[in-house]
């Protein structure tokens, strides 16, 4: 499947889907999750709101994902995931982060979505090392995603860009 790695705001890319680095709550927050509420406007908050609650308060443990559509988004979907938060490495971090991807790639798989653009998850506010973060997503995305689907890693800034393109030349 093509890879590659883009600089952009991630919510202006006109994609099947686009991954929110979300947490377990699923209200919104700052950083990706932030921007996407904002740009989709407040049916997303409300389709939110509308998917049930595993435990109390949590929508969507780390390592899971759930669908929305995208509203006022040029994306068709918003596929929600959990990134771990760091905590050094040793406590299954790099686990949960690549079931982070299975979990959005199976979901795109049952939507018949065609081309999806990911954040570089956890690596904000949850504070992965993205040199880490980058081998792990490169190395999930290349056993799963189907040849047919295009995906794109979606950095906010050039620095970030420069890391996920130096992981997937070494891919
Ligand atoms: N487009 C693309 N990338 C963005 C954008 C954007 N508009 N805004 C931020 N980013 C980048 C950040 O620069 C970072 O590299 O997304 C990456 C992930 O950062 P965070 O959004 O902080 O996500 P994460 O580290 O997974 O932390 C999740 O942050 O906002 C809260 O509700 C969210 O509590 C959750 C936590």
């Amino acid at each position: 499947m093509p890879i590659s790695v883009v600089t952009s705001d991630l919510t202006r890319l006109p994609r099947d889907a686009i991954v929110n680095a979300a947490n377990s709550a699923l209200l919104g927050g700052g950083g990706v999750d932030g921007a996407i509420h904002r740009a989709a406007g407040p049916g997303l908050l409300e389709a939110c709101k509308a998917l049930p609650q595993v435990a109390p308060g949590v929508r969507c443990p780390t390592g899971e994902a759930r669908i929305t559509p995208g509203f006022l988004l040029p994306a068709r979907y918003v596929i929600h995931t959990v990134g771990p938060v760091w905590h050094g490495g040793h406590r299954g971090e790099a686990g949960l982060l690549a079931q982070c991807y299975r979990s959005c790639i199976a979901l795109a798989n049952e939507h018949a979505i065609a081309s999806i653009a990911f954040p570089a998850i956890s690596c904000g506010v949850y504070g992965y090392p993205p040199e880490q973060a980058a081998r792990v997503a490169i190395a999930t995305l290349r056993k799963i995603a189907p040849d047919a689907m295009d995906v794109q890693l979606c950095c906010y800034d050039a620095h970030m860009a420069s890391i996920w393109q130096d992981a997937l030349n070494r891919a």
